[in-house]
């Protein structure tokens, strides 16, 4: 195989690993709460070939599913390739034989037409399933006790989108979980699908919108009576695409545009408000609904955090240099007006993780990484280049902060929470930390800690004997839960 190239995408934490492997009885150093009994389900991004163009971004990498399987204080680890019909082609010719992230015209001849999916974005529970997802394909269903690839998933051949978010929203109380689909029409297409499927994993419905304009749409709001989509100007163009170009570049003089509608309701029922210029957001904190209001909290920059995507259009500060906020969007839906009032809630940071039961309700707190200048620089690596050093507890109302911190040259990735089920006591987090040793070599364990006083030292950490790619997202997977899988062992 040819050699990786020296780019940020695949060097340092980003250095290809790509070892399938599983261990049980993993060492742990202190105790695992009894109560943290099921799964901890990761997606990484890893490719598994040096890819055709040198500048190619690590979102075109293979997805692996990664899992720390947790019972009785013991902790066991697996870790698979997606066996998607991409990376079996990859696999048989023993290279890469597709192109540039989300640009087929740059796919050699022999895998035209091929699904591109690669599913290296957010693991999703659902209706006794478990998904690999990411946003430029279908979901990929995976069996949860053998890691092995299922296939693509298309609820039972009724869906019509052929695209579903990394970031659809389970409703804690009704069960229903909420999608999304762009580019739905196909490339660089204006369609918009949400979709909605029953607690038991039945598409209930698919209404189809059109956007303002194309752009990536990462992730979306979810409250009790409304759906909030949020069109910021990273732009697409289809010519470009067939020069072989990049799929995103970012204009920092385009408008964003929100759109809200009932969460039952009709594509043709959105209302579109106007907001700033050059903004983006990947990631919601949360949103509710009192009476009229819609409050939609998010992590917002003035500017696309991927280094690749800014590039395109000539913007080439690092990603710590980028000002980021979490604000708050509060919009009337009695009133006529295109407009909406912005306030900041908290410090800046991203990967927001909030408890399951909060969702689409107002909350008092959610933890999120973030970065703390006196804690070291940011260790090159993960998605956007730049892995942040801490994580924090915050409650946006009282101001009240609370930082975990893991000792200089760490990265902290986004966590998943476990509920202990015990009054009073708001559970644990259990989260990746990756220590950088010298440039092109680090090492990796689990941390658990507990949810309300995350700065008190971990009370447990578990030796990884491998190095882990960064993840972008995971998610907790009770073993109630498991036992429900629609797979057997
Ligand atoms: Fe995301």
């Amino acid at each position: 195989m040819s050699r990786f190239p020296d780019t940020m995408e695949f060097t340092r934490l980003n250095r290809p690993i790509g070892i399938e492997w599983s261990a049980s009885n993993l060492e742990v150093e202190g105790q695992i709460p009894p109560e943290i009994n099921g799964a901890f389900f990761r997606a990484v991004p890893d490719p598994a070939f040096s890819p055709l163009f040198p500048d190619d971004s690590i979102l075109s990498a293979d997805g692996m599913v990664s899992r720390f399987s947790f019972e009785n204080g013991t902790v066991d680890h697996a870790i698979r390739y997606l066996r998607t019909p991409r990376f079996e082609a990859e696999r048989v010719a023993r290279r890469a034989l597709f192109g540039r992230y989300r640009n087929p015209f740059t796919d050699l001849p022999e895998v035209q037409g091929t699904d591109r999916a690669v599913a290296n974005t957010t693991p999703v529970w659902h209706g006794g399933r478990l998904f690999m997802t990411k946003e430029d394909a279908l979901a990929y269903e995976v069996n949860p006790h053998t890691l092995e690839t299922v296939g693509p998933w298309t609820y039972e051949g009724k869906l019509r989108s052929p695209t579903m978010t990394a970031h659809p929203r389970v409703d804690p109380v009704t069960g229903e979980m909420f999608m999304f689909g762009y580019e739905a029409g196909g490339l660089c297409s204006d369609d918009v699908a949400y979709f909605i499927a029953d607690r038991d994993g039945n598409l209930k419905s698919e209404e189809w919108f059109k956007a303002p304009y194309c752009s990536l749409m990462h992730d979306f709001g979810l409250t009790e009576r409304w759906a909030v989509f949020a069109v910021f100007p990273t732009k697409t163009d289809l010519e470009r695409l067939k020069q072989g170009g990049v799929h995103w570049s970012h204009d920092a003089d385009g408008d964003a545009w929100i759109g809200i509608m009932p969460r039952y309701g009709k594509g043709s029922e959105m209302r579109w408000f106007k907001g700033p210029k050059g903004v983006f957001a990947f990631h919601y904190i949360n949103a509710w609904d009192e009476g009229d209001t819609v409050h939609l909290d998010i992590c917002l920059a003035d500017s696309n955090p991927f280094p690749f995507i800014r590039a395109a259009s000539g913007d080439f500060r690092p990603t710590f240099d980028l000002k980021m906020t979490s604000t708050r969007w509060t919009f009337d839906m009695s009133n006529p007006a295109d407009t909406f009032v912005a306030r900041d809630i908290c410090p800046p940071g991203d990967l927001p993780r909030l408890r399951d039961a909060d969702l689409s309700r107002p909350y008092s707190h959610f933890w999120m990484p973030s970065m703390n200048p006196q804690g070291g620089p940011p260790v090159p690596g993960g998605p956007v280049g730049a892995q942040f050093n801490c994580l924090l507890r915050i409650e946006p109302a009282t101001g009240r902060i609370g930082m975990a911190q893991f000792g200089p040259g760490t990265a902290v990735s986004e966590p998943v929470h476990v509920p202990s089920g015990k009054p009073g006591h708001d559970g644990w987090l259990i989260l990746v930390v990756d220590r950088e040793i010298d440039p092109g070599h680090h090492a990796s364990e689990l941390v658990i800690i507990d949810a309300t006083d995350i700065g008190a030292p971990p009370v447990a950490r578990v030796r990884v004997p491998v190095a882990l790619h960064p993840q972008i997202h995971g998610c907790w997977v009770s073993g109630a839960q498991l036992a429900q899988s629609r797979h057997k062992g």
